[in-house]
């Protein structure tokens, strides 16, 4: 479903680039988790993973597409239509109110009225936000806006959710809930989900690992349900050093 080819990206050159020449294949229905140290990069690869950035070098395949030798325009309707993107602070447009943020995707991409009303519809019932439709952002809690978000991100059905930190800002129970519905995206709807965290719980709820260190996946863990494998532990004793 995604496929990194040779990526590269160096923001300041004589420094050593933050995504360095890396290769990495996601199947379809996949749920991975990368980790790693702050400031190693992550939020980079997940940008040019989901097109936000352009890459210096290399490419990235999404759903067979080549994601950055697209025009500026295809990429854009690309992005709308394949990927679903979350983020640690929701991004939720502050004048909009529930219903209209969940909209947004489909009535910038013109669907037709009837068809965005049935699809908020359905995510507000989905996603638990009944009764706060007309609510503005301001309005909800920090579970109830990330909700709207993933509720956003999956408005025009993507193929792919890319979550950077989506539980950055939560306590402990917002957080479950929110792996929660991405795990239930993943088991129900085989939802492929590539998401960036520092917490290794959350960590917990992806299939497999992502150890991200200086531009490299230093290694590329598949984990069994309540099983951490050593090579993890030794790599978060290391990030608390
Ligand atoms: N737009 C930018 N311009 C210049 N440098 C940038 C830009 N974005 C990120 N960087 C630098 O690139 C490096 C990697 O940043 P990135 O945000 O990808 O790291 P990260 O692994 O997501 O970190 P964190 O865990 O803190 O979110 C950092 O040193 C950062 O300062
Ligand atoms: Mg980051």
């Amino acid at each position: 479903m995604i496929v990194v080819e040779g990526l590269r990206k160096q923001y300041r050159s004589g420094e050593q680039p933050v995504v360095d020449h890396v290769n990495l294949e996601v199947k379809q229905g996949e749920f991975t988790a990368i980790m790693g140290p702050s400031g190693s990069g992550k939020s980079t690869l997940l940008n040019l993973m989901g097109g936000l950035d352009l890459p210096d070098q290399g490419t990235v395949y999404v759903d067979g597409l080549p994601l950055h030798t697209l025009s500026e325009k295809r990429r854009t309707l690309m992005r709308r239509r394949k990927i679903g993107y979350i983020f640690q602070n929701y991004q939720l447009l502050s004048m909009l109110n529930v219903r209209e943020n969940i909209a947004f995707p489909m009535s910038v991409d013109r669907c037709p009225k009837e068809e965005i009303q049935l699809r908020v519809q359905e995510l507000v019932k989905e996603l638990g936000l009944k009764g706060k439709e007309e609510a503005v952002p301001d309005e909800l809690s920090g579970g109830q806006q990330q909700r709207v978000a993933i509720a956003r991100a999956l408005a025009m059905q993507p193929k792919v959710i890319l979550a950077d930190e989506p539980t950055g800002n939560l306590d402990r129970k917002r957080s479950q809930e929110v792996m929660e519905i991405l795990l239930h995206l993943h088991r129900k709807e085989r939802m492929t989900i590539v998401m960036v965290t520092h917490d290794l719980s959350v960590a917990g709820y992806a299939e497999r690992i992502l150890l991200y260190k200086d531009g490299r996946i230093e290694s590329d863990i598949r984990q069994k349900e309540g099983d951490m494998p050593r090579v993890l532990e030794d790599f978060l004793a290391q990030l608390q050093t």
